[in-house]
């Protein structure tokens, strides 16, 4: 039996199951290929309207899910909130609900508020998939992530993923750290006490990087999110990199085979050694960007696809 995608938004990873996610990641493989042609053209979704509402600074997502929309056929428009009535204090909903009467298909919504696509998604008439909500959840992320833990390591059921860095104020660990569970993996979470969760709901923790990531097949590293942060709370950056920051070194003396990763924006030379980040045998960084133009495609396709009325 075809697996049906029960969920009408893709909000969060917490209403997922293991076979929603691994549906997801399935349609989404096939989208990798087609991303390699020179003519990237499918119509499924001609004739649809997607709408890229992005309150918050984005270069990854915000591309690769005009590109998504645009190799699948629809028409796609980015809302600019900077040039728009959000700056004459048009609250979140009346925009959303301003934009929703112009019938769109499908919305993506970022904003530095935690909750907020959520809030539209009651409000308006269409899926909805989050985009990156403050410090919640970035679940197109932790699919692209998982894809590309697939590939590279053959399978993610028992690997050992260390999630280090700015792990408290990150949704890309929020997502990851409810996915990659679901999959069988175990996940660590490391670094300075400051910038881990007051709650780390049951998972390993360390401040120490070397005991963090020791025998890991996956070092995910986090960017410090200073515009989230107090003032001082991450302290100067040559110390964060002396502690926390990942370099070959590090990787070949504690986790020889582990691969790297990182969402994206990295600062080279804080978290991440820039030599290390380039060198494509041991980082995935670029194939998570390739990877998130499928995943997105795959999530288009699927949370539209009532309304095309295909299966
Ligand atoms: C992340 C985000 O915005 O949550 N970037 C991304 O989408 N790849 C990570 C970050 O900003 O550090």
């Amino acid at each position: 039996m075809p697996h049906v995608f029960p969920h009408r938004h893709l909000l969060g990873i917490d209403p997922l199951s293991r076979d929603d996610i691994l549906f997801l990641l399935d349609e989404a493989e096939p989208w990798i290929a087609f991303g390699r042609q020179a003519r990237k053209a499918d119509q499924r979704l001609a004739g649809l309207t997607q709408f890229n509402l992005f309150f918050e600074n984005s270069t990854r997502t915000l591309f690769s899910f005009e590109v998504a929309g645009k190799r699948l056929g629809a028409q796609v428009a980015n809302f600019h909130p900077g040039a728009s009535s959000v700056r004459k204090g048009e609250s979140l909903i009346d925009t959303a609900l301003t934009l929703d009467a112009m019938r769109p298909d499908v919305m993506v919504v970022r904003h530095s508020e935690t909750g907020a696509p959520h809030q539209v998604a009651e409000a308006v008439g269409c899926p909805v998939v989050n985009g990156g909500d403050g410090t919640g959840e970035h679940p197109t992320q932790a699919l692209l992530d998982a894809l590309t833990m697939r590939r590279r390591k053959g399978r993610i059921d028992g690997l050992k993923v260390a999630i280090c860095g700015d792990v408290r104020h990150s949704r890309v660990a929020g997502s990851n750290i409810r996915l990659l569970p679901k999959l069988g993996a175990t996940v660590r979470l490391v670094g300075p006490a400051a910038l881990l969760p007051a709650d780390t709901g049951g998972l390993a923790a360390f401040t120490d990087l070397d005991e963090g990531i020791a025998g890991s097949d996956v070092v995910m590293m986090l960017r410090i999110q200073r515009e989230r942060l107090e003032d001082g709370v991450a302290g100067s950056l040559a110390d964060f990199h002396a502690r926390y920051g990942l370099t070959r070194e590090r990787l070949d003396r504690l986790a020889p085979d582990a691969l790297v990763m990182h969402p994206g924006p990295m600062n080279r030379g804080v978290e991440i050694e820039g030599a290390l980040a380039d060198d494509p045998r041991r980082s995935a960084i670029l194939e998570q960007v390739e990877n998130g133009v499928a995943v997105r495609m795959a999530v288009l396709d699927v949370l539209t696809r009532g309304r095309r009325g295909a299966a």
